[in-house]
């Protein structure tokens, strides 16, 4: 094994020979697909049409962990930096970045209802661009040739850049009659993409998108109550489950957190109100961070994912989706976890950088947090 390689080792058989490709097997289901030579498992499930968790693909949010139950798989790409130690030694694996050495079997959430919908590249036009916010660009795109683009709501599409590269972008609704995709692309400093988009980007210019992606999509099998947690532009894909449930016309309560810095980050805030107008069970809490800010809109002064909890101490009866950016989604992993929400009913998806960034940054040993 060459330096940079985790292994993790169980019982079960030993490594990889260069001819032998493995067998992946989900306890629970019994499905079972084969991994290409240096494939990782969620590759692996993708191409069999097996729909595993994930949402970074980076091996930083966690969201793809899964229990080994069997066998042997290394780490060349990214250390499995969502993992904790004690993690680790309970067999957690991490889909995205996890190679099997030989034949593994794996206990993972299947999530069945993405994948009827297979993934496809399509060329798109800008059709509408609006400031939403101070740094967040509305974006509606619909595709060149007429046709429709499909998914559910709360995924994301990826933009292939002209190198290549992707950038992952959650939509802001769900499909539409006039078959055009909501983006809310918020500029990131530094940011190749972002700042085209907050620069340059008009109607009518062509972009390249994958779609659709991703597992933050509403479970269905619940009667429990859900919280809804959104920092930033986190609130695109919680928008999309939102409209989601309400066109289900589910009884189901439903509490929105939406926690920015400014007043003018929360920047649908007017969409947001209705809904708790329209729907007695729907409540929307905005939450903003600058205390002056605060104070100056009458909006709740606080962290987001706090003033969740203090409204709700006890999450045991509750289904929590949130999305945003990665330091909130760490801290609500950790404190929603303590608050004994059980975490097979914790969705969320972190906003972090495209997985050919995080590689670069966690090759380049800086540290992730924050980003
Ligand atoms: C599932 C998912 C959904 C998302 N949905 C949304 C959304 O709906 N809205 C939204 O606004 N964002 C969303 N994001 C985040 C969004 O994808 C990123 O902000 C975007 O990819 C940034 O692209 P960029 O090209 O502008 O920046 P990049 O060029 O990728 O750079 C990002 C940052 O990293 C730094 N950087 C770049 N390369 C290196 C390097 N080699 N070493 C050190 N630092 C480096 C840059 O200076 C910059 O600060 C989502 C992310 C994920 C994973
Ligand atoms: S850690 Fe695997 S998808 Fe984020």
């Amino acid at each position: 094994m060459s330096p940079g390689q985790f292994a993790i080792i169980v019982p079960g058989p030993t490594s990889r020979h260069n001819a032998y490709v493995p067998t992946v097997t989900l306890k629970s289901s019994g499905r079972q697909f084969d991994a290409a030579v240096d494939e990782t498992v969620l590759e692996a499930a993708q191409r069999a049409g097996v729909a595993l968790p994930y949402s970074c693909r980076g091996g930083v949010c966690g969201s793809c962990k899964a229990t080994l139950v069997e066998g042997e798989c290394a780490y060349p790409r990214n250390p499995p930096v969502a993992l904790s130690a004690a993690a680790q030694r309970h067999h957690a694996v991490l889909l995205c970045q996890a190679v099997p050495c030989g034949d593994l079997v794996i206990e993972a959430r299947e999530i069945a209802s993405v994948e009827d919908i297979p993934h496809r590249r399509v060329e798109v036009a800008v059709s509408e661009r609006r400031m939403l916010a101070p740094d967040v660009v509305g974006v509606w795109l619909v595709p060149v040739d007429g046709t429709r683009v499909n998914w559910l709501p709360g995924q994301y599409l990826d933009v292939i850049l002209e190198d290549g590269k992707h950038r992952p972008f959650s939509i802001a609704g769900c499909p539409r009659a006039d078959g055009a995709i909501e983006l809310h692309v918020r500029h990131v400093a530094g940011g190749g993409f972002t700042s085209w988009v907050y620069e340059s980007l008009k109607v009518g210019d062509r972009l390249t998108i994958e779609a659709p992606l991703g597992t933050f999509v509403p479970r269905e099998d619940s009667e429990r109550p859900i919280l809804m947690m959104a920092g930033g532009t986190g609130f695109a894909p919680v928008k999309a489950l939102v409209e989601h449930f309400l066109a289900l016309g589910t009884r189901r309560p439903i509490d929105i957190y939406w926690g920015a810095r400014t007043a003018a980050d929360i920047y649908l805030r007017d969409m947001a109100t209705q809904w708790a107008t329209d729907m007695p069970t729907l409540r929307f809490i905005p939450v903003i961070s600058d205390a002056q800010e605060a104070a100056a809109s009458g909006m709740r002064e606080g962290l987001v994912h706090e003033a969740l909890l203090e409204d709700h101490p006890d999450l045991t009866d509750f289904d929590v989706y949130m999305s945003g950016p990665p330091a909130m989604i760490s801290a609500g992993k950790g404190l929603f976890l303590d608050a004994n929400l059980p975490e097979e009913r914790l969705y969320f998806d972190s906003f972090d950088y495209a997985p050919d960034v995080l590689s670069a940054i966690l090759q380049g040993r800086a540290g992730i947090h924050g980003l």
